[in-house]
């Protein structure tokens, strides 16, 4: 039996009486790095945020594990989210505070660590992300990469079994955006997490993908690997995909 991680069963959300998410059901298997596709509204990032506990679906169950995530008291979801890590889209660092501030807020937050357990962490974390020499630099002084990097070691201090990614890679040019993906999944195998990556950005999903989902109507139209989703031959995934496909094999 696949090794689930987070099990999602008729899970149904709308706004305003208009259906955003209908009794979708999918799961996440322990270690994978899913990749989530669906046109812009098509609800990626309100269902991220219902896994995360942030929204509370209309009707249906996630589990994480073998707990209900509604089910869970305030004990219980304070340890799922400690679990966690994500990256949102358009995350901003805090710009009046240092890159060291910034990854510290995370450890003060969640961990019992004094302040020199936090800035080893911190040197640890950045040098991960091959940001060492920022520390003391404030956001305003980085580029929008090294912002981007910043953001994902901040992501990640707590050490985070489970790694949610809001269009990591959107606003990045082509190599940044490579080299973020790389890092992804550098970090990913480096920290044995499991990743749910939601993006628009095919070269960033052919650098992260096990599995990929593609959302539409509110529900799952495509569930497999990338290469047999960009070569589709269902008109609206291939017109989705049709600025830039991909090969299986590229
Ligand atoms: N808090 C909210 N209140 C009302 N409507 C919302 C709320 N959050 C999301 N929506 C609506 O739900 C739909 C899906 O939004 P969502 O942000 O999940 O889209 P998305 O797939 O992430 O799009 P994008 O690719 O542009 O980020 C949109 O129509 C949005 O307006
Ligand atoms: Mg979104």
């Amino acid at each position: 039996m696949a090794d689930n991680l987070i099990t999602i069963e008729n899970l149904s959300k709308g706004f305003n009486g208009k259906m955003i998410l209908n009794n979708l059901n999918m799961s996440v298997f322990r270690g994978e790095n899913l990749v989530v596709f669906g046109k812009s509204g098509s609800g990626k990032s309100v269902l991220l945020k219902c896994i995360i506990g942030l929204m509370k679906p209309d009707s249906g169950k996630i589990y994480v594990g073998d707990r209900e995530l509604q089910k869970m008291n305030s004990d219980e979801l304070n340890t799922f989210r400690k679990r966690t890590g994500f990256l949102f889209q358009g995350a901003a660092l805090y710009d009046s505070m240092s890159v060291r501030e910034n990854l510290a807020f995370p450890l003060i937050r969640n961990t019992e660590m004094n302040k020199q357990e936090r800035d080893k962490k911190i040197i640890n974390t950045l040098d991960l992300v091959s940001l060492g020499e920022a520390i003391d630099k404030m956001p305003s002084e980085l580029s929008g990469g090294m912002r981007k990097r910043i953001g994902l070691a901040r992501a990640i201090i707590t050490d985070p079994e489970i790694m949610f990614y809001d269009e990591p890679t959107t606003g990045l040019d082509p190599i940044t955006s490579k080299e973020i993906s790389e890092l992804i999944i550098a970090l990913q195998h480096r920290l044995h997490m499991t990743s749910i990556v939601v993006t628009h950005d095919l070269i960033c999903a052919k650098i992260i993908s096990d599995r990929s989902i593609f959302l539409k109507d509110g529900d799952i139209i495509y569930n497999g690997i990338l290469a047999d989703l960009a070569g589709s031959d269902d008109p609206f995934l291939k017109n989705f995909f049709s600025d830039e496909p991909i090969k299986s094999g590229d």
